[in-house]
């Protein structure tokens, strides 16, 4: 896992202001990484864990509000699976920290999640977005 949470250009899905969600979503886990061997519940792991809780919503949050303003027909679905996310993220990030896990596994899990959401979900995303710019169309600003 750790060579991959290094950013490479193949993780960019064409939107840039995406693309740098998703870096610095990245760059979190790979904080987190250098601390693969303390438990989850170390002072260190703690604040950049509020941090990844934080920024998966605000990104979360700022997918849920392009689709929106470019009319995504599956925004429903969408918003539905990002609340499930975040939930399992909770989830597991508090089973962690009371079954005294190590950092190590977490990143596993938060690693997987990351490339599920941009592989199933965003490239979707970006594929439609992509052409409603390039034919400037479907804006929707409320
Ligand atoms: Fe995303």
């Amino acid at each position: 896992m750790r060579d991959m949470l290094k950013w490479r250009d193949e993780y960019a899905v064409g939107l840039p202001e995406i693309d740098a969600q998703h870096r610095y979503f990245l760059s979190l886990l790979e904080e987190l990484d250098t601390l693969s061997e303390a438990v989850v519940s170390d002072r260190v792991a703690r604040q950049i864990l509020r941090e990844v809780d934080r920024y998966a919503y605000y990104h979360f949050n700022s997918e849920e509000v392009l689709m929106g303003i470019y009319r995504y027909p599956d925004v429903e679905n969408q918003k539905r699976d990002h609340f499930n996310l975040l939930q399992v993220l909770d989830k597991k990030i508090c089973d962690f920290r009371h079954q005294g896990t190590t950092v190590g596994p977490l990143v596993e899990f938060l690693g997987r999640w990351f490339f599920s959401h941009i592989n199933e979900d965003d490239r979707e995303l970006a594929r439609f977005i992509i052409r409603a710019r390039s034919e400037r169309r479907g804006v929707n600003v409320p």
